[in-house]
């Protein structure tokens, strides 16, 4: 028997007890005639003590063991004299009489404790010692608790967990597709799924009535810490039911992950359209735990021959609460932040209104105190506060106003990791026009169904037509997406249409959706969570790869195993493929 007992389960009421545990040496300590060796395993942490003066060569054989040796170990519980009340086991300590080195281990790059002395590379290179620090595990635990519940919830409301295969054809999900060659059918390949999205349609066809999976999803698109390569979702379907039903079962799952998982209860999700979303957060995933709301200051700002202002579409705002304070330099900073080529704009204009209320702008030039007593007005702006402004082109102003927003939020500290703000965005636009390939695309995907009082708009004006479509977005972050489908073969045709595809390209991509749906469609829907996303804001994460036992590196790389790496000729004749990198 290699245990009795793991490293984390032995506590006072254990004393006197004969034990053998098991586990990797993660500290050892020599003290005066003493050791104390601190015992790892996945349960906890064990101190153990050998004592020179009850048995010299025991202690002295324990002197040479190395950081992360396995050892089993045998002896009595005792009580410490010395307790460490932050530690679950820390008041006892094991009296060794005897061990065994299982296997010995060369020394670990980095030390597997808290704080670790290993940079970001080192960990990923050994990621499975990086696995044994607790605070990496006790993200993977939590993962699997999460998933646990999941399954737990989803089961009991009659959903059942159907696997859908990985190699397929592209879905139209909108990203690039990975894809595998296939040996057998020359030239061709597979693609694996960004989503099983139109197997689970497919699946309501079959009666299923109501589907989920936790999935793996692959999509080729550039990293951030949001988004990974390969990923996780919940991936959900239902028959027979309308969106507020998705949204009433769902909104469920996530209370009762709350509840569970963190004890917290949250009361019913606000809603907000698309639209709404847009001209008060300028973003389609606001983070909602606090205010700072965009103002809209156009109509004032007009006519004063303030040519810049004049000229733009919008011109918006955002208060900065106790802001009136900032010095020049933390201005500029904010000036520099919106000009970052990322956020785009061409420049930053301030109004202060100081604590004795008198009022400072950078263009005093053009606006009379009275002006800009109007436009603070507006913002509910308060003595001490800070109006910043941006102007231009009405959604990307709104979009570098909501970039700016949060950047302020962050320094004011308003975004709080422990509170969690969730929000419906509904009714979200069913099209999206792309300006360079001068046509629509599907802001969801091409099933997604129209609001059945938005159809004539189709033929009109594509582009206001709102979809049933929504997301659940938690603290700013979209975790989850889904939307109504289309079921009426008509209306499909339409929709491929307007997405600009012949009969004959949408009878190639999606055929055998189409020829399914001509054998008794149910009217469906469904919605999908990026399970990474959703455990990695329960942990207060601030990157989803941190709850991902083998993540990739910002270039796609999983640097432990060296992957993606060439493979050899024979491989590459098998696949009939021939490798034609760019001269660089
Ligand atoms: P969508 O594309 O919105 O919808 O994806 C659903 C959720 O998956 C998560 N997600 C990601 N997480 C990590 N890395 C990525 N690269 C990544 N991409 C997406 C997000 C997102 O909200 N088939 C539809 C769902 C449906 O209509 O039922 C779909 O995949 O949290």
């Amino acid at each position: 028997m290699y245990r009795t007992n793991t490293c984390g389960e032995l506590r006072i009421t254990n004393l006197n007890q004969e034990v053998t545990l098991s586990g990797w040496v993660q500290k050892l300590r020599k003290m005066g005639g003493m050791i104390f060796l601190d015992l790892r395993d996945r349960y906890g942490v064990t101190q153990l003590v050998f004592n020179q003066e009850t048995d010299a060569e025991l202690c002295e054989q324990a002197g040479k063991l190395g950081r992360e040796w396995v050892i089993q170990v045998k002896g009595t519980v005792a009580e410490r004299s010395n307790k460490n009340l932050n530690l679950p086991t820390g008041e006892i300590e094991i009296i060794a009489s005897a061990f065994q080195v299982l296997n010995p281990s060369e020394t670990p790059p980095f030390t597997i404790e808290e704080d670790t002395d290993g940079g970001d590379d080192l960990r990923m290179k050994y990621r499975y010692l990086d696995l044994r620090r607790t605070s990496v595990r006790s993200n993977l635990e939590l993962r699997h608790r999460m998933t646990f519940a999941t399954r737990s919830y989803l089961n009991k409301l009659q959903f059942m967990e159907v696997e859908t295969p990985v190699l397929i054809g592209s879905t139209p999900e909108g990203a690039r597709d990975f894809v595998v060659p296939s040996r057998m059918n020359a030239g061709e390949f597979y693609a694996l799924p960004q989503s099983p999205q139109l197997f689970k349609q497919l699946l309501m066809v079959s009666g299923f009535d109501r589907y989920f999976q936790i999935v793996k999803c692959f999509r080729d698109e550039d990293l951030r810490a949001d988004r990974q390569p390969e990923f996780t979702q919940i991936d959900c379907e239902m028959s027979f039911i309308e969106q507020e039903d998705i949204l009433t079962v769902f909104e469920g799952l996530i209370q009762y992950l709350f509840q569970t998982i963190k004890g917290i209860d949250l009361s019913r999700f606000p809603r907000l359209t698309y639209a709404e979303a847009m001209k008060r957060y300028g973003s389609d995933k606001p983070d909602t735990r606090f205010e700072m709301q965009l103002v809209e200051l156009k109509d004032l700002t007009m006519g004063k021959s303030f040519s810049v202002f004049d000229s733009a579409e919008y011109v918006g705002a955002i208060c900065v609460e106790g802001g009136a304070s900032y010095s020049r330099k933390q201005l500029d900073e904010c000036t520099d932040f919106v000009k970052r080529p990322q956020i785009g704009a061409k420049g930053l204009i301030s109004v202060r209104c100081e604590t004795d209320g008198t009022i400072r702008s950078s263009v005093d030039k053009f606006y009379s105190p009275d002006d800009l007593q109007q436009w603070l007005h507006r913002a509910e702006a308060k003595p001490g506060d800070l109006l910043l402004i941006l102007c231009g082109e009405t959604e990307k102003t709104q979009k570098q106003l909501s970039e700016l927003r949060l950047e302020m939020a962050s320094r004011l500290g308003l975004r709080n990791k422990n509170l969690f703000h969730c929000l419906w965005v509904v009714d979200f636009p069913l099209l999206e026009y792309d300006e360079e390939l001068n046509r629509y695309f599907a802001k969801h995907h091409p099933f997604t169904s129209p609001k059945i009082e938005d159809i004539p708009l189709l033929d009109t004006r594509p582009g206001i037509v709102r979809a049933n479509a929504y997301d659940l977005v938690i603290n700013g972050i979209e975790v989850g997406g889904g939307s109504i489908r289309i079921y009426n073969s008509e209306l499909q045709k339409k929709m491929f249409s307007v997405l600009g595809f012949s009969d004959e390209q949408a009878q190639a991509q999606f055929g055998f959706l189409m020829n399914a749906f001509k054998y008794g469609a149910p009217p469906h829907g469904g919605i999908a969570f990026g399970l990474d996303r959703l455990v990695s804001i329960f942990a207060g994460l601030d990157s989803i790869r941190d709850c991902i036992a083998f993540p990739k590196n910002n270039s796609g790389r999983d640097v432990m195993i060296d992957a993606p790496s060439p493979i050899s000729q024979e491989q590459l004749d098998e696949l009939y493929l021939q490798i034609n990198l760019p001269s660089k």
